[in-house]
């Protein structure tokens, strides 16, 4: 009835912004040699840098982090976790990690050998690594749609299923000990992947007896997208959709410090006891007892309700929609961004917001620095700093695959007005373009450089 759609909650608690001047920004960002990773983070106005971890917990959730009980082993509140984490999911066994990528490390320890292959729609960076860590092969097999950045086509997280048929094809079923479907599709866009998507590549790994998993870390925004863009979910509940995505599959990694709104957590899931047994061995080994892993008593307690929270249909709509509305008026002022807007964050296409730079040059980064200069936002280059590959012999940079920067948007923590203040800032920027620098690394590490690099303008 009425267009504005409003924040789903109210503020108990506030926390102050330091507000900088674009003088002192200038000279924060060349002490953190223009990465935006090595700037203080109360040098920042508005932290888009990430959607993980930057959560608002609610009152229940905190109220649950007092109840939280500590005990070493058998803590009610591991059964509460996982009691929870069953009911939304459905998979017999869960492993709580103290995040996302231990979760990873421990799935593909067991489940991956040096030279096998694991095919996902996109591998996000910290899974891609992991994979390869372990010696195997991360094989990315995005939708054709996903290249097409400005096209209404609902689902870009999709798998490319004859891509897949493809890889077993090349590789062989033996080679590919399990398949991954990323939901939402981070490193592609924070687009969602269809329900009918999830059970096709589903009905693949069937056939070649091969396991499904799922990294799952945002998937109640991908079940919203479903129930609002497939047909015949319009009536299903967010609950449901999840559920029936699980069912499709043999178990997840999760990282909870997405859609489950907690600080800092995560999980891993199977359906399989054997499978269960090896990882809890190694959880032992490096995060610690099978009922806490890595993890406080209350931070389970944040966890199990933050799962509960996080299937919520008026928050979600909240969610979707303030993610479309920073997408919409950027669009509208002519910044090319990928559309439609994801879930979780807003990704501006830096190849075409400055095509003067060559993605050697890493365009994705002056286009972040910029909006820190202006406004102190802080957003995250997904391009060539991130997925290109320097070969430490010969010096060459070879490009990454797409040049995105990201506005990821934390849960429940800035209102309707920070992000006008962002829409203007990056349109202030658009309208600047021309006048952004090429960069060039002057330092490096081999493994996720874009973490500790530095960098320099250049001139
Ligand atoms: N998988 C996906 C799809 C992710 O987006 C992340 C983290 C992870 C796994 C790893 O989880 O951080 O808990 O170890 N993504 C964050 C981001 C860091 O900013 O997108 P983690």
């Amino acid at each position: 009835m009425f267009k504005t759609i409003i924040e789903p909650f109210r503020i108990k608690v506030v926390e102050q912004i330091k507000m900088t001047t674009p003088e002192q920004r200038q000279e924060m960002i060349r002490a953190a040699g223009y990465n935006i990773f090595a700037l203080h983070s109360d040098d920042v106005i508005i932290d888009l840098l990430t959607d993980s971890g930057t959560g608002a917990m609610s009152a229940n959730q905190w109220g649950g982090v007092m109840r939280g009980d500590e005990s070493y082993a058998g803590s009610p509140s591991y059964f509460h976790f996982r009691d929870s984490v069953q009911d939304i999911m459905g998979f017999e066994y869960v492993i709580p990690t103290h995040q996302g990528r231990a979760a990873e490390r421990i799935l593909f320890s067991v489940m991956c050998k040096p030279g096998d292959v694991v095919p996902n729609n996109s591998h996000f960076d910290t899974t891609r690594a992991n994979v390869e860590f372990r010696g195997a092969i991360a094989l990315d097999l995005p939708s054709a749609e996903l290249a097409d950045m400005d096209s209404d086509f609902p689902f870009k997280g999709d798998m490319d299923v004859a891509a897949l048929r493809a890889a077993f094809a090349e590789f062989g079923a033996a080679r590919i000990p399990l398949v991954m479907l990323t939901v939402t599709n981070n490193s592609g866009g924070g687009q969602p992947v269809s329900m009918a998507n999830v059970r096709e590549v589903a009905a693949v790994c069937r056939e070649f007896d091969t396991p499904l998993y799922l990294d799952a870390c945002r998937i109640t925004e991908n079940a919203y997208f479903i129930k609002q863009r497939e047909p015949g979910y319009a009536d299903v509940t967010v609950r449901e959709i999840v559920a029936e995505m699980c069912a499709l599959t043999q178990g997840c990694t999760m990282s909870a410090k997405k859609d489950a709104i907690v600080n800092m957590g995560g999980f891993l899931a199977t359906r399989d006891p054997e499978l269960a047994r090896e990882e809890q061995n190694l959880l032992i080994l490096t995060e610690g007892f099978p009922t806490y892993g890595g993890l406080s008593g209350r931070d389970l307690e944040a966890l199990a309700i933050g799962m509960q929270e996080a299937v919520d249909e008026h928050y979600l709509h909240y969610r979707i929609a303030s993610t479309r509305y920073i997408g919409q008026h950027l669009r509208d002022a002519g910044v090319p961004l990928l559309w439609p807007t994801g879930g979780h964050a807003i990704y501006l296409d830096a190849k075409r917001f400055a095509p003067h730079l060559a993605p050697t040059q890493f365009p994705g980064v002056s286009v972040a620095i910029a909006l820190y200069l202006l406004g102190g936002v802080r957003a995250c280059e997904i391009g060539t700093l991130m997925f290109g590959r320097h070969d430490a012999e010969t010096g060459e940079e070879t490009a990454g695959p797409r040049e995105l920067v990201r506005l990821a948007i934390p849960r429940r923590v800035y209102t309707q007005s920070h992000m006008d203040y962002v829409i203007e800032v990056v349109i202030k920027a658009f309208e600047n373009r021309d006048d952004l620098p090429a960069y060039r690394i002057v330092e490096q590490a081999p493994f996720l450089r874009h973490f500790s690099a530095k960098l320099e303008p250049v001139s």
